[in-house]
């Protein structure tokens, strides 16, 4: 009989508190272009966003760290803002399956707003219920999380807006397939 206990599998998982946060978060918001909720779809058409420089240097020593952990080599290939006013919310999805996925903080209150919640990739074994997880999270958190798995940002019941910039990173390889397809797709 073996007494070994462990797991088939787990989900990667970084928090990073992103230091001198107070002087980064003027940096960040002097340069965001709000506008709107979001920059998404201007940015999918037209690729990344000026901030990208800004949000680089502020994150750097956390994608250093992150970077020992994916051996090919990483890349940012999307980025966009969410600026969630009262009642918005981002129902749940994932940002595809090729590589990890951060949400920056920048403008979040621990007292009126929510963090993302994360769905399991797989259902409690036990009561087959779909398992969720909400880490604590404070302003200037940077989360890294697989791209593939589903999460959500809870309503804004506040009048206090939030903010986050997220951004997806790809291994070399599969950031250059995927540029390939975005210059072949604009054509
Ligand atoms: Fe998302």
């Amino acid at each position: 009989m073996s007494n070994a206990r462990d797991y088939l599998f787990k989900v990667p998982f970084r928090q990073y508190s992103i230091p001198n946060w107070e002087v980064n978060k003027k940096k960040i918001l002097d340069t965001l272009p709000i506008n709107s909720y979001t920059d998404f779809y201007e940015n999918k058409k037209h690729g990344l966003p000026q901030y990208i420089n800004v949000i680089g240097s502020v994150i750097d020593e956390a994608m250093l760290d992150f970077k020992d952990t994916y051996p090919p080599g990483v890349m940012i290939t999307s980025m966009w803002y969410e600026r969630s006013k009262k009642g918005d919310y981002h129902g749940p999805h994932n940002h595809g399956a090729t590589g990890f996925s951060a949400i920056l903080y920048v403008e979040y209150s621990g007292s009126d707003h929510e963090p993302t919640k994360f769905h399991a990739p797989f259902l409690d074994a036990a009561t087959g219920e779909n398992m969720k997880y909400q880490p604590v999270v404070r302003e200037g958190d940077l989360l890294v999380f697989p791209s593939y798995i589903l999460h959500e940002a809870p309503i804004n019941n506040s009048d206090i807006d939030r903010t986050i910039v997220s951004f997806n990173i790809m291994g070399e390889d599969a950031a250059k397939a995927w540029k390939d397809g975005f210059v072949n797709a604009k054509k």
